[in-house]
């Protein structure tokens, strides 16, 4: 297995180009299956997960060429299988996105229940419930959900918590649904606005999108379009946090800051000198004394829960008293032991994490155990003497395109190893 070396204490300096985002391109690659037309996507990170997605694409009788570093073309060829299996959903939790767009194509699906359900249904309780809603008939057998319906039909759909991935799905199978649409208690993240320009490319119609009701006109069918995916928020934040980190001088071209206000605003508040150009976000933190900045997650426009590992990691060097708050997902404190492992004084009490920074990090093998959780443990790695030794790198590889390469770029001596 991989793994990647990091010898510590470089200041960043230097530009590079944010990617496309992973939980955009996700389910606007799955969008696809909502129609036979050729769907282009182009600036589509080239990530493990997208990767996994292109397979089960195929698996679904698509057939996916890439046309360049980040395009793709996506045509249909052959008749799907129409189930989704264990082995694609344990490996990517993303694939229940598959649903929607296929239940509402090809009137059913089977997909395997997520993993480490051991409250029941409930990880993916509300994608069902809207699907009820929609008119689709859910039964639960052998650890697979299979649903069928001749066709849905439009619904007020009012979901019990704006879970990202339920509105996407929601709203792919509503843009085929016969009549109107309207889900309220939406997700407002921005991926969510770009799959519904998408979608609104392919022939829906939808208004809404980006705030808390959304509504869908149902479409007899939908066409093919060319659709750009939104610059990655959180590796460019990500890429922010290094320079804070490592108080280096980092460029970021390709961004889209006002996706990002809740981060910048606290990168901003910790002392980072942040300023913005069109699309590019300049972070300067050489010389600053950095100061500690309390976050508690929430959902979007709040501090995004796929960033707070990486700030846990910035607070353990910074001098004073921070705090973290978790209040998307239940156990996101994974990184906590490893952090410490590198000498972060981090103590855990229910959802919050008390962080007594200023501590001196020193280089330490460590394990990844989720996709933000290593980025903090590579951010750890930046700021710590000597050298630091990163293992379970695939996590990395789901969701980070080049990250060696972009911080080489910007003169981490960092390195992968294989093995
Ligand atoms: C998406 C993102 C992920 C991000 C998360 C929250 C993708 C591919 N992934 O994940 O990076 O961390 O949003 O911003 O876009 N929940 C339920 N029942 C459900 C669905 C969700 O209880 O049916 C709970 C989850 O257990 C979690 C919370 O709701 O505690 C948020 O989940 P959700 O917004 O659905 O996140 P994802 O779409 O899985």
């Amino acid at each position: 297995m991989d793994s990647i070396l990091i010898k510590g204490g470089k200041k960043l300096k230097g530009t590079i180009r944010v990617s496309g985002s992973k939980n955009a391109a996700l389910p606007e690659l799955f969008a696809s299956i909502l129609t036979d037309d050729e769907v282009i996507l182009q600036n589509l990170p080239r990530l493990d997960d997208t990767r996994a997605s292109v397979a089960l694409l195929e698996r679904f009788g698509k057939s996916v060429k890439w046309t360049g570093r980040s395009s793709c073309v996506i045509s249909a060829h052959s008749k799907p299988s129409g189930e989704i299996p264990y082995d694609l959903v344990r490996r990517m939790r993303a694939s229940i996105l598959m649903a929607g767009p296929a239940l509402a194509r090809y009137s059913k699906v089977r997909i395997s229940l997520p993993g480490g359900c051991a409250i029941g249904m409930r990880p993916i309780d509300i994608h069902l419930e809207g699907f009820k809603k929609l008119g689709a008939r859910v039964t639960l057998k052998g650890g697979y959900v299979e649903m069928t319906a001749t066709r849905l039909v439009g619904a007020r759909i009012k979901l019990r918590y704006p879970s990202v991935g339920a509105t996407e799905n929601l709203v792919m199978a509503a843009s085929l649904a016969d009549g109107k649409t309207v889900i309220e208690n939406a997700a407002r993240e921005p991926e969510i606005s770009d799959l519904c320009a998408m979608l609104s490319g392919m022939g829906a119609v939808i208004s809404g999108a980006g705030t808390a009701r959304i509504a869908i006109e149902g479409a007899a069918r939908l066409g093919g379009v060319k659709h750009r995916v939104i610059p990655d928020r959180i590796e460019a934040a990500t890429y922010l946090t290094a320079a804070a980190i490592t108080g280096g001088d980092v460029v970021l071209e390709g961004a889209e800051p006002s996706h990002m206000r809740a981060v910048l605003s606290k990168i901003a508040a910790a002392g980072v000198r942040i300023s913005l150009a069109g699309d590019t976000i300049s972070a300067s933190a050489s010389g600053r004394t950095l100061k500690p900045v309390s976050v508690r997650t929430a959902v979007y426009p709040g501090f995004p829960t796929d960033l707070q590992a990486q700030w846990m990691a910035l607070m353990s060097v910074v001098k004073g008293d921070a705090r973290v708050v978790e209040t998307v997902f239940e156990n996101r404190f994974l990184h906590v032991a490893e952090l410490r492992r590198l000498g972060a004084r981090l103590s855990v009490c229910e959802n919050t994490v008390r962080i007594s920074g200023g501590a001196a990090l020193s280089g330490a093998p460590v394990m990844v155990s989720d996709l933000r959780a290593g980025a903090a443990l590579v951010l750890a790695g930046l700021a710590a003497g000597g050298v630091t030794n990163i293992l379970r790198v695939y996590h990395l590889d789901r969701g980070y395109e080049n990250l060696v390469g972009k911080l080489r770029r910007l003169g981490a001596g960092i390195r992968r190893v294989s093995g």
